[in-house]
């Protein structure tokens, strides 16, 4: 037991400058003397007064509480939730557009440097031309109370926060009036939507181990949503109502996509990721692409047609609902397939053939180490790479990992696929050496 007194207290306050912000929607203050504060609802360089609410050995956690002098890039919030003690799903609400995606480029340059050694300029595009950064969210997963309120979670709390409308939801999540209900014997709802096509569809997970308890799932308002469905205790959809998948549109056709499974949430992503894996690319009919983490096939998809008949495509996923799907997609390509299984392990036991274009898009996590040594391998014959990824730290990582052993890092592109929030996607080119 250390006898030394910690520096800070949860619920003291302190007069603190941010000087510079920090991945996951923080700003950092280094008052002097004392351990850096992470100060949430402020910007860098402002005066703040901040509430301490974490405190570690080497750092706290705050909120700032009154601005005293206020970055030129300070708005009104949009959403009235967005406070401290409020609603934990928007960081940067708080921040202008183009102050939001500037605070993003500078976490992805930051990680770039700290991780990967490399000092470079980033760029945040957005996703849509004219734009408020709200109603675009089309997937949503609303907690609930244990009085069955349908909320948001608080930022690193359980406590159900009532928002009434989250105004980053896409107006055809509204419409399905979640919030406005009440859940007894339900632990979450989530809510599906598919604004080119109107589908939308309602996932409840039920209170209790095996997914007993609560019959929520019948409730008469949610008729507005084409499917509804219930999660078991082990993750497991059954659909209750319609059927277990919607039909997503990207590259200008459907896809099939169940309604558990993973799809980019902001109606612009799909296609701006999938030009972006494309220029990275640059496939030549004749060419052999994999397509690692390829959820319901769509990189695979875009690339199939391409690399045309003479050529490969190989995709791998391990959710067995999305390999369905990514088949399904991909029928009209006999050489395009797709392999079942944890990507590490398929590669482990050398199920992949070599490849000279490689696409991945790893869940936070990153790459699995087995990609990288696939990747680095003599004679796996990968040329370019295309790292899709939503978490610059990882990112950073697995871009330093890959420097290491003779890959270039030619372009970076980051995509503001999440306004309002810290999060942002980005297409990384990698050449070999
Ligand atoms: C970020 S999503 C990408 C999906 C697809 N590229 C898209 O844009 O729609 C990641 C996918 O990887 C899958 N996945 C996660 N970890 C995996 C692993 N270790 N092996 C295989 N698939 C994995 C998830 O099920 C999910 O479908």
């Amino acid at each position: 037991m250390s006898d030394v007194e910690p520096a800070y207290a949860v619920g003291q306050t302190v007069e603190v400058t941010t000087v510079d912000v920090a991945q996951g929607g923080w700003c950092v203050a280094r008052p002097d003397g004392l351990p850096v504060l992470f100060v949430r609802h402020a910007l860098p360089g402002e005066r703040v007064l901040a509430r301490v609410t974490e405190v570690t050995s080497r750092f706290a956690r705050a909120d700032a509480i009154e601005v005293r002098d206020a970055s030129p890039d300070r708005v009104e919030p949009p959403c009235p939730n967005a406070h401290p003690g409020g609603c934990g799903g928007c960081d940067w609400q708080h921040a202008s557009l183009p102050a939001q995606r500037a605070l993003k480029a500078a976490v992805i340059a930051q990680q770039l440097h700290r991780l990967a050694g490399l000092d470079r300029t980033v760029t945040v595009e957005p996703l849509a031309e004219e734009e408020n950064g709200l109603g675009w969210r089309t997937r949503m997963q609303f907690a609930v109370s244990d009085s069955g309120l349908a909320g948001l979670r608080g930022h690193r709390s359980h406590e159900v926060i009532d928002v009434g409308t989250c105004l980053i939801a896409h107006p055809a999540i509204t419409e399905l009036a979640i919030t406005e209900g009440e859940w007894p014997g339900t632990s979450s709802v989530e809510a599906v939507a598919v604004p080119e096509t109107g589908e939308s569809a309602v996932i409840v997970t039920p209170k209790g181990k095996k997914g007993a308890g609560g019959d929520s799932h019948r409730r008469s308002d949610i008729s507005g949503a084409d499917a509804v469905l219930t999660r078991s205790g082990r993750g497991g959809l059954t659909a209750v109502r319609g059927h277990g998948y919607l039909s997503q549109r990207a590259l200008g056709r459907q896809w099939r996509v169940s309604a558990g499974g993973f799809w980019q949430v902001h109606p612009g992503a799909a296609d701006a990721l999938t030009e972006a894996v494309l220029t990275a690319l640059a496939p030549a009919a004749g060419d052999t692409a994999l397509d690692l983490y390829c959820g319901a096939g769509l990189f695979a998809g875009a690339l199939a047609p391409l690399v045309g008949p003479g050529g490969t495509v190989a995709g791998v996923e391990y959710d067995a609902a999305a390999v369905r799907d990514a088949r399904h997609n991909l029928r009209e390509w006999p050489w395009a397939r797709v392999h079942r299984g944890d990507v590490g392990e398929i590669i482990k036991r050398g199920g992949l053939p070599a490849a000279r274009l490689v696409v991945a898009d790893p869940p936070r996590a990153g790459l699995d180490r087995q990609v990288v040594e696939y990747l680095c391998r003599d004679g796996a014959g990968a040329e370019r790479f295309a790292y899709v990824s939503c978490d610059p730290a990882t990112l950073a990582r697995d871009i330093g990992l890959l420097r290491a052993r003779g890959w270039e890092l030619a372009d970076l592109r980051a995509f503001d696929a999440f306004p309002m929030t810290h999060h942002v996607e980005c297409v990384a080119t990698l050449v070999r050496g």
